[in-house]
């Protein structure tokens, strides 16, 4: 069965690029992002992990970790990282694992057979201190991913879990916020520097510093 908001982020041993990982533990206290990627040696998987490797500060920034994953086995990846070092002008610095056995692709339901019965889709967890799933998101094998928008919904749901505020529509880092329905205009009032009531369930908050 697929993966749902609020679940718990199925746990596993893997081997990695950078060593065996047991993924709560690996996790610690802190949020984690878990992405799939078809095929090694494939062109957009290219650009996207190449890509990842650059945002690695800023998921650190956000206490972030990356994990990736595809079903290839260690001594590919080890291949292909070297032509995304060369291609993308980086060096990949976060573990790549090695699911020959589609065992992450199986707890994670990243093998869609109507697409692709061997690869894995272009899938996105993001995984909260609690180990829950904060994110699901599905790409096809075709188009790359775009993690400024995946560093965008961390920035949101950090803004939730630390502050009760919420998103609206398009919003950039650093704009105003909504104040979660959950807290009532007393505990607003008390919580934020200023509240801008346009309707009772439609209250915005400078984004906090
Ligand atoms: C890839 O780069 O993974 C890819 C590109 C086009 C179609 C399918 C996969």
């Amino acid at each position: 069965m697929s993966l749902r908001l609020g679940d718990l982020a199925p746990d596993f041993n893997a081997d990695t690029t950078e060593g065996p990982v047991s993924f709560h533990q690996w996790l610690g206290d802190g949020w984690g992002v878990l992405f799939s990627h078809p095929a090694d040696f494939t062109p957009v998987c290219t650009t996207e992990l190449g890509e990842v490797a650059k945002l690695k500060k800023a998921f650190a920034d956000r206490g972030v970790k990356v994990l990736a994953v595809s079903v290839d086995p260690l001594d590919s990846h080890y291949e292909w990282i070297k032509d995304i070092n060369e291609t993308q002008n980086t060096t990949v610095n976060f573990p790549v694992i090695a699911d020959p056995d589609q065992i992450v692709a199986e707890l994670y339901d990243m093998i869609h057979p109507g697409a692709d019965d061997k690869a894995t889709v272009r899938s996105v967890f993001v995984v909260g201190p609690d180990k829950k799933i904060k994110l699901t998101l599905t790409y096809p094998a075709s188009t790359g991913r775009n993690f400024d928008e995946i560093l965008r919904v961390i920035d949101s749901l950090q803004l939730t879990a630390d502050h009760k505020l919420a998103t609206p529509v398009n919003w950039r880092p650093g704009e105003d916020c909504i104040i979660v329905p959950a807290v009532s205009d007393e505990e607003a009032a008390e919580r934020f520097p200023e509240v801008r009531r346009i309707k009772p369930y439609l209250r915005y908050t400078p984004a906090p510093n």
